[in-house]
């Protein structure tokens, strides 16, 4: 949510004045301007940015010191790294890991105060496997892991080449661009003497370690910049006890011309060649009113790129929660620019590549290659490390329906009612910040919402769940029972001089906890207990929004970098995990609240690498207009890409008001996104479904049903991605990993492997050109249109059309039946969708369990596969034990028949004769209730 003029109805005088300045700070964020981007730095606003992205190439100080690397005890390979220029000595350690990956480390040898290295995101330390030495000289070292990876290390500069059964598939530092600032005591003769350096007084005597045989007076002073100890930002000072402290690296993907992921950005799928003066950026903020096509950060941040070619996928996860920057560039990028001429000049030989340079304030370098070699193997090696996705319960996966606000609880009762009225499904509604008393969250406004155990136990009875947002920031009132236990407990972060952070937020006067802290989680999770709650309800569920955090009159509206966290840490060091902490607390809560057994539900606005064990995230505060609608799947790909699946956009957009026709254009594609949810601003007109013309909002029903109808199958997926990683909503060239046309592709996207989707982001358009890959036909889910693939098609996308395709070759489970929502569908009959290939077979699968609870982990689901070859159908189970279902295959729909049967027998227990009809054309034959319970094994014979 964005900012906007909340009203102020404290006198306290300081309150006031405080009031004027945030007065003064929300009125720049009044709605109707694009984002000021005044508000945010660009690249050459920031300090250590400057000092890393002019770095020339070809000119790295840094050598590997051969004598010193030695393979240990422990398989990993140690030694240092030399800064030739000052002396500075520094770590670099080399880990093989099992499963294709290598991770290594580079820290300061000896540094005066120990650097940050990122916890709680990684689900397991790996273990090492051992490297063996293949050969070693006076420049360089060769050693192979057992898992068919090499490395060269090569000493003078400083470079690593890595090869997968000897092709090379990333360098590092091959353009010398590592700097790595090694901390220092702050020299006297800089400005400001008068000012002594808080961290430089701290620290003990010690040295940082040079190298011993270098003549002092050899190495350089290295030049002081002003901004290393202290830098200003519009009216902000950051003050740096600690001096520079940031770390740098360039990585070349040779054999690459494509590269992904690293959200969270408004901007294409392929990432493009940035220059260094419009890097990407990994800072999470509270962006008001995003552009798009852009580079700048937005809410959250993960450090994983991906680079992919027809031969192989590879990973790249950069360690880093600090302000991070990564610029691109690309030795193929002048040909888009100025066309296939310079082919002659450059010579169609080249082998593409792409360089990319990381740097990041402060922490250490560790970085982790992933070396695939599909798609898929790239996403499980990442979700090994930082975890698989939370497998979310089925009523989050289905509508929800959100506004900021629903007034009160006669609001509430209304919306629900129309819901039922108008025949359209919904599962959840949202209430915003005004729900509160006074934005106190875990409060409620008792004036609209005089009881809140009544409204959820009304919306209880229809099956249907609330959820309530839940911020960080903490409203400073000592009546507030979070904020008197949050002092009392000295929970909150502080200043540089040890006095609670204050920062403004919606209720004014706001102090934040410090959810680094496990002790401060757990205190937090425990208020959202039932007791601790007022009024909820096992049907309340929550959402986190501002966790950036969000601090309206902080620098870049967040809080200050020198702000202190636990153990002395700053908020610069630890500012990208701050709203994963926060998501995390609240998913426990959750968890904690029901005893342990229920699963939880926990929207974020701001994520990091991890996110995806907790809970769901959104784009944030988009805005009502065509672009934004395109830019959602491009949006939602990226953020796929990097290991967070269970991700939307704000559907209809937060900002302005819709026209109908974009408003039915985004439920269509909404309905094909994996969390689907539509939201507004308070200024907006209000804009449910039945206040539109009776055409748009039988058109919105069809799509919101079309949703409940394919649960089965999102279920199903999201299933896969908690084992796999793997997103539900995949780019075009993760399934059809060898076809270079859809490297590039972003406005159509894999549902799975079996369904393709092309949503309508065009005014006005009534068709679409959609790629169909592949040599199998693609059906039209509505008219079974079979399309020849591979080649682009024109459709049909009147206003009531939502292109999607069934690929040749797969079988997708429905449930047809129009409920009220999806718990009331559980023990609803199936139907069997199965496209048949040129080859006349298909597979697909479907995952069960009682959609809620955490007894799935003991077995208790079905999971089944069906197979279609040779005429017969087939359901076998391929795990789970100790789950029954009442739901029976009520239709089994083939599609792309070559020959009508002349019988259809079900074979289980017994044989019995179906009766069955065929359609269009005797290509699709439907066969009418097998009445076979789901669960069990049964074949379907044609003959
Ligand atoms: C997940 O899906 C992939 C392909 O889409 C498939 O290969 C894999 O077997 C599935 N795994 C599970 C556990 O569902």
């Amino acid at each position: 949510m964005a900012k906007r003029k909340s009203t102020c109805n404290n006198s306290n005088m300081a309150f006031m004045q405080l009031s004027m300045i945030g007065l003064a700070l929300v009125l720049l964020f009044e709605p109707g301007h694009a984002v000021d981007k005044s508000n945010f730095k660009t690249v050459d606003q920031c300090g250590f940015a400057r000092r890393h992205k002019d770095i020339p190439e070809g000119q790295s100080p840094y050598a590997a010191v051969l004598d010193s690397f030695h393979i240990e005890a422990d398989g990993v390979m140690r030694g240092n790294i030399l800064n030739t220029k000052n002396g500075i000595l520094l770590s670099l350690e080399v880990f093989g890991l099992e499963d294709r990956m290598v991770r290594f480390k580079v820290n300061e040898l000896s540094p005066i105060r120990p650097r940050y290295e990122v916890p709680d995101v990684l689900v397991v330390e790996p273990t090492p496997i051992r490297w063996k030495i293949n050969k070693q000289d006076s420049t360089s070292i060769e050693a192979a892991t057992s898992s068919g990876i090499t490395v060269l290390l090569s000493s003078e500069p400083f470079r690593m080449d890595f090869y997968d059964n000897k092709q090379l598939v990333f360098s590092i530092n091959p353009r010398g661009l590592m700097k790595f600032e090694h901390q220092r005591e702050r020299r006297k003769s800089v400005e400001d003497q008068d000012q002594p350096a808080e961290g430089g007084e701290e620290v003990d005597n010690v040295e940082p370690a040079v190298v011993e045989e270098q003549e002092q007076e050899e190495l350089e002073e290295e030049p002081e910049e002003p901004d290393m100890w202290e830098e200003t930002f519009k009216s902000h000072t950051d003050r740096k006890p600690y001096g520079p402290s940031s770390i740098g690296l360039d990585f070349s993907f040779p054999g690459f011309e494509h590269v992904y992921g690293i959200p969270e950005h408004a901007d294409s799928l392929a990432l493009k060649p940035t220059g260094p003066s419009d890097p990407y950026r990994l800072y999470n903020l509270d962006v008001f009113e995003y552009d798009l096509d852009k580079r700048m950060a937005l809410y959250g941040s993960v450090p994983f790129m991906q680079a992919h070619n027809k031969e192989r996928t590879v990973g790249l996860f950069w360690l880093n929660a600090a302000e991070t920057y990564i610029d691109i560039s690309s030795n193929t990028a002048d040909k888009s620019v100025f066309g296939r001429m310079f082919d002659y000049v450059k010579g169609e030989s080249d082998v593409p590549q792409v360089d990319t340079h990381w740097y990041s304030e402060s922490g250490i370098i560790d970085t982790f290659l992933l070396f695939g070699p599909s798609p898929m193997d790239v996403l499980s090696q990442y979700t090994d490390l930082t975890g698989k996705p939370f497998l979310p319960p089925l009523f989050s996966i289905a509508y929800h329906q959100c506004r900021w606000n629903y007034n009160d609880e006669e609001d509430v009762k209304q919306v629900d009612a129309n819901f039922d009225e108008h025949d359209i499904p919904c599962d959840v509604i949202w209430l915003d910040i005004e729900h509160t008393d006074g934005k106190r969250y875990l409060t409620w406004d008792n004036h609209k919402f005089p009881d809140p155990g009544r409204m959820l136990d009304h919306l209880a009875a229809k099956g249907r769940k609330m959820v309530t947002i839940v911020d960080p920031h903490v409203h400073r009132d000592n009546n507030y029972h979070m904020y008197k236990e949050g002092k009392d407990n000295d929970y909150f972060v502080h200043k540089q001089d040890g006095s609670e952070y204050e920062g403004w937020c919606w209720p004014g006067s706001s102090s934040y906890p410090d959810f680094t802290r496990k002790d401060v989680r757990d205190w937090w999770a425990s208020r959202l207990s039932h007791d601790s709650y007022q009024g909820s309800r096992p049907n309340l569920f929550n959402w986190n929004d501002m966790n950036e955090p969000s601090v309206f009159n902080g620098p870049e509206v967040t809080m200050h970098k020198d702000v202190v966290h636990a153990d002395g840490w700053e908020h610069r060091d630890v500012h990208n995990l701050y709203g994963l902490y926060f998501h995390m607390a609240n998913a426990e809560g959750q968890i904690q609240r029901s005893g342990g057994t229920e699963r939880p539900f926990t929207l974020s606005r701001a994520f990091y690498s991890g996110t995806q064990r907790y809970g769901a995230i959104w784009t944030g505060d988009n805005a009502a207009e065509w672009g934004h609608l395109k830019a959602s799947n491009p949006m939602l790909l990226s953020i796929g890409l990097a290991g967070i699946p269970f991700i939307g956009a704000d559907v209809g957009g937060f900002f302005k008001n819709p026209d109908e026709e974009l408003l039915t254009r985004w439920y269509q594609a909404g309905a094909y996104q994996p969390f689907f949810r539509a939201h507004a601003h308070i200024d907006t007109k209000r804009r449910e479904p039945w206040l539109l013309q009776p055409e748009s909002k039988l058109i919105i029903r069809n799509a919101i049903r079309a949703r409940y109808a394919l649960l089965p199958f999102w279920y199903t997926l999201f299933h896969n991605s908690s084992q796999t990683g793997l997103p539900p909503m995949r780019p075009m060239w993760m399934e059809f990993p060898k076809d270079a046309d859809t490297f590039s592709m972003e406005d159509q996207y894999m549902l799975g492997n079996a369904l393709l989707v092309s949503p309508i982001s065009d005014q006005g358009s009534r068709a679409t050109s959609v790629y169909f890959p592949g040599n199998d036909p693609w059906f039209d889910v509505d008219t079974f249109f079979a399309y020849q693939g591979p080649a682009t098609h024109n459709v049909n996308a009147d206003l009531d059309k939502i292109p999607v395709f069934q690929h040749g070759g797969s079988i997708v489970p429905r449930k047809e039946r129009v409920r009220r929502c999806s718990s009331l569908t559980v023990d609803d009959p199936y139907t069997l969708t199965v496209a048949l290939n040129n080859a006349g077979s298909a597979n697909g699968d479907l995952y069960i369990d009682d959609g809620h609870s955490f007894d799935y982990k003991q077995q208790k689901y079905i999971y089944r596969q069906f197979t279609f070859s040779a005429n017969k159908l087939e359901s076998r189970a391929l795990s789970g034990a100790g789950f029954e279902t009442n739901s029976w295959l009520e239709r089994v729909v083939i599609i792309g028949l070559k020959s009508v049967p002349k019988k259809v027998e079900l074979i289980s227990q017994t044989i019995t004769q179906l009766s069955f009809s065929t359609s269009h054309n005797r290509q699709v034959l439907t066969i009418r209730k097998p009445g076979v319970n789901i669960g069990q094994d049964w074949t379907i014979r044609l003959s």
